[in-house]
């Protein structure tokens, strides 16, 4: 048996990673890949297609009822200028129908709402699983290296972002293209030549309008990467270990300025996005004025001379805007519709992760395990940055992954460790015990050789058998926000009471325990570690 030196000092470090600060950041410049969209709908909107065909009749009917009331302004402003007989029952009649149109609109608009916040949370709800389930069964070597604070960011904003990409774009698209319709066509149908002139200013719009919308979507996907890094920074400090670091060796005032500088940089991408968002309204509405102007400035002279009525002039005046405002917004859609899918594009990006520690296709049950472990001719290297995780889930903007793997840790171990037999690997830090009790249990697999447990190479196994045949004691116990029993009874929840006792009495332990004020029932885990005797006396 041969065991490495180890790689002296590359402990902490982190090998193989290098940090680029060019600004240049994959993670928030890359292209959306191919076939996003249908992923999307085949996975996550073809379950809801029956209520996303309801929305879509909601609103379309809410988009369709924006133009009645121009409609029904026109007959009313005729009526009151050429006073007609009857006309006081015209105005009567017509206002009337303006309030009953009102009340369409708004039963629609609750519908409307109903329906995408029932889509919005299902897709919120299958996505977190769906992220969850991926990512606890993620080997090790992708927590050693992936940060908390960005990981757990993509299971709360990106995730939240997917579902406004799926309910929120997707329902002002409809809304959009189905007032547009409504509104030119009516437009059309009053005065066509005015129509024409109106719609002429549309190009210089849509050239403003393209250049805002890109700048926009590059500010979201750097604000969200911002977000994740701010997240970073305090998982990694507000947390008992990283705490009792920050309190023993740490500078207070430079901790507060790494924050204050991660905060900071979110705060400026917010001003920026804030100011870029606003231009695009005042473009917009410029444009409108302009419209408006010219609507009065033309319609009215046609008014004047009895080619138009004045109702039609004033109802003509109100489509403008309403089909201003809905272009606008779709000159603009094809970069809102990528904005939207970049959240869908980052958690796919975790999804499509691989598993690369899984049970092999026939896999067998390990059973009644006798204990004999067997290592044969083990080489390990631990994988590669790239291999392991993800850029955007590193540390950095701009964190680019090595894809060359590790030193060789371990130079072909092979012993046997006998059923019954106490065996005790001793060497100097870094040696690579850790390393070969982790081969064990498959946190890694060997880069060559094997490690066979009562004679099955632990990859022929399940890994469900595996971790119920092996106990591990790790150098740094982890206790979850729960009682002492609970705790015990992660590994096995079906252990009695009195198994718990027996194990507990077989370590020495139970005694402590029994002091405790609640014995077996004290909560143990992060927030109670400040006082808990548990924690003290058997942790540190
Ligand atoms: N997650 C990891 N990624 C890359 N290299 C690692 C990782 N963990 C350990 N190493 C490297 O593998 C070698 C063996 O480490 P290992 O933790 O097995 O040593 P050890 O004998 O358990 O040391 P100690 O006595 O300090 O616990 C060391 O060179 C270490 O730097
Ligand atoms: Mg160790």
């Amino acid at each position: 048996m041969s065991m490495g030196p180890g790689l002296g000092g590359g402990r902490g470090m982190r090998p193989g990673t290098s940090l680029v600060r060019n600004g240049q950041d994959p993670a928030t410049t890359q292209r959306l890949p191919k076939g996003l969209i249908r992923r999307v709908w085949r996975q996550f909107a073809r379950p809801y297609r029956g209520k996303l065909v309801q929305l879509l009749v909601a609103i379309s009917a809410a988009s369709a009822l924006v133009v009645v009331p121009a409609l029904l302004i026109q007959p009313i402003v005729n009526a009151i200028s050429s006073q007609p007989p009857g006309a006081a029952r015209i105005v009567t009649v017509y206002a009337l129908a303006l309030f009953g149109v009102a009340i369409a609109a708004s039963a629609f608009s609750l519908w409307q709402r109903y329906l995408s916040s029932w889509i919005g949370e299902q897709l919120i709800f299958d996505l977190r699983r769906m992220l969850y389930d991926h990512v606890q069964r993620m080997p090790l070597a992708f927590f050693t290296r992936t940060q908390t604070g960005a990981l757990i960011s993509r299971l709360n904003n990106d995730v939240i972002g997917a579902q406004r990409a799926l309910t929120g774009t997707f329902g002002t698209l409809t809304a959009n293209i189905v007032q547009v319709v409504a509104a030119v066509g009516t437009m059309f149908a009053i005065e066509w030549r005015l129509t024409l002139l109106t719609l002429s200013v549309l190009p210089l719009f849509v050239v403003l309008a393209k250049n805002v919308g890109k700048k926009l979507q590059a500010l979201t996907r750097e604000s969200m990467q911002l977000n994740a890094e701010m997240n970073t920074v305090m998982t990694e400090r507000f947390n008992v270990s990283g705490a009792l670091l920050v309190k023993l060796f740490g500078r207070p005032v430079q901790e507060t300025g790494t924050f204050a500088g991660s905060a900071q940089r979110v705060a400026d991408v917010g001003i920026r996005s804030a100011v870029v968002g606003r231009l695009f309204f005042v473009i917009l509405s410029l444009v409108g004025a302009l419209g408006t102007a010219a609507v009065y400035l033309i319609g009215g002279r046609l008014a004047l001379s009895g080619q138009m009525s004045p109702g039609a002039v004033v109802a003509f005046a109100a489509l403008v805007t309403q089909a201003y405002q809905p272009l606008a917004a779709l000159t603009n859609a094809p970069v809102e519709v990528l904005t939207a899918l970049v959240s869908f594009d980052r958690v796919f990006e975790i999804l499509d992760l691989r598993h690369p520690i899984a049970d092999a296709e026939g896999a067998v049950a390990l059973a009644a395990p006798r204990g004999e472990i067997v290592f044969d001719d083990v080489r390990f290297a631990y994988p590669s940055a790239a291999d392991s995780s993800l850029a955007s889930l590193e540390r950095g903007f701009g964190a680019v992954l090595d894809a060359t793997p590790g030193a060789e840790v371990l130079h072909g171990v092979s012993f046997v460790a006998e059923p019954g037999q106490t065996v005790a690997l001793v060497g100097p830090s870094g040696a690579g015990k850790s390393t070969i009790i982790g081969l064990v249990s498959r946190l890694y697999d060997v880069t060559s050789g094997a490690v066979r447990l009562d004679g099955h190479d632990v990859r022929d196994v399940t890994l469900a058998s595996l971790s119920a045949a092996v106990g591990v004691v790790s150098q740094d116990p982890h206790l979850f926000h729960d009682t002492i029993r609970e705790n015990l009874r992660y590994a096995r929840p079906e252990a009695t009471d009195a198994q718990i006792e027996a194990a507990c009495r077989a370590a020495q332990i139970h005694t402590v325990i029994a002091a405790l004020a609640d014995g077996y029932d004290t909560v143990v885990g992060d927030p109670a570690a400040r006082s808990s005797a548990w924690r003290s006396r058997v942790c540190y």
